[in-house]
């Protein structure tokens, strides 16, 4: 496995143990290389096996076949796990349960402070993962008290201080109105393209996935598509039949298509929509509209 790849996941089969005690496979030989540096967004309907793909990247499942390396570890070793979870960190849908300490600069330090870093060294990364976040001045408070999309990014601070190589984010916009998932898809933005950290993305909104730079989709526990978000999201009939809808930019360009409007296929965001609009809103559509 060379350096580019952060996390490898190789042919990997995982089941559980239903109370009949039956075996139900869940994800069914998923072969999959995470790079370095890189946005990935994972997509799939209710129970494809998004959560349970993520909990193999740190250790949290081991694959009944197959193998998850990170940074060229082996999860099943277990004199690894420490140094495992310590580069796969993990965000989760509820902010509430994942916040421990009645002051935000408390909440962050915990996941250092358990690594054993020294006083001086937590600070400075306190401090980091505060501006991180966009969080500086939120420090002293309560984060009982903040907004939704406040409360999941001190979490993402609390993992970024403890400087992991990975993000995996399980549906971390899910319970946020509106301005906290545009807060929690900014500070992603930033931690991607700002200081590089790789990040995994688990989603139900389209609209996040097209921010990434490539989009998996599960389905029934296999990966069924995987590619750019331009290649994926054009992939109209394949993502119905996986459940899926299209991001509203995109379902406005397919119906405008339909009625036989030329927009090109790459328009995924309102922006790239309008322009690709202006042009004929002067001259008029080249069609018989
Ligand atoms: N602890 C468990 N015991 C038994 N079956 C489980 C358990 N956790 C998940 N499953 C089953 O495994 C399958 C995949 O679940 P998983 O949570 O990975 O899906 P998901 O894609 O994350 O779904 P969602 O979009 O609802 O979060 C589902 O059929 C689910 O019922
Ligand atoms: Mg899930």
């Amino acid at each position: 496995m060379d350096n580019s790849t952060v996390c490898r996941i190789e042919h990997v089969t995982s089941h559980y143990t239903t109370e009949d005690d039956t075996q139900k496979l869940v994800l069914d030989d998923i072969s999959l290389d995470i790079r370095r540096g890189e946005f990935l967004a994972v997509l799939g309907r209710n129970g494809s096996g998004k959560s349970t793909l993520a909990k193999h990247l740190n250790a949290i499942l081991l694959p009944s076949g197959g193998k998850v390396w990170v940074d060229g570890m082996d999860t099943t070793d277990e004199e690894l796990l420490f140094e495992i979870r310590r580069r796969v960190g993990m965000v989760f849908q509820n902010p509430d349960n994942q916040l421990v300490s009645s002051v935000v600069e408390d909440d962050i330090a915990f996941g250092p402070e358990n690594l054993g870093v020294s006083r001086e060294e937590i600070r400075a990364r306190v401090d980091e993962a505060l501006e991180a976040v966009g969080l500086t001045e939120y420090k002293d408070r309560s984060p009982h008290m903040l907004s939704g999309g406040q409360k999941q990014r001190v979490a993402i601070a609390g993992i970024i201080a403890m400087r992991p190589d990975v993000v995996v984010l399980d549906e971390p916009t899910a319970m946020l109105d509106p301005k906290g998932r545009d807060e929690v898809m900014e500070t992603m933005m930033l931690l991607n393209k700002g200081i590089h950290m790789t990040v995994v993305l688990i989603t139900h909104f389209m609209e996040e996935a097209i921010m990434a730079d490539r989009v998996c989709v599960l389905s029934d526990g296999k990966l069924a598509l995987s590619g750019s978000p331009a290649s994926v999201f054009s992939e109209e009939e394949t993502l119905q039949k996986l459940g899926l809808t299209l991001p509203p930019a995109a379902a406005i360009a397919q119906g405008l298509r339909k009625e036989g409007y030329p927009i090109p296929k790459d328009c995924l965001t309102m922006d790239a929509l309008a322009k690709a609009i202006c042009p004929y809103l002067k001259e008029g559509f080249p069609c018989s509209h």
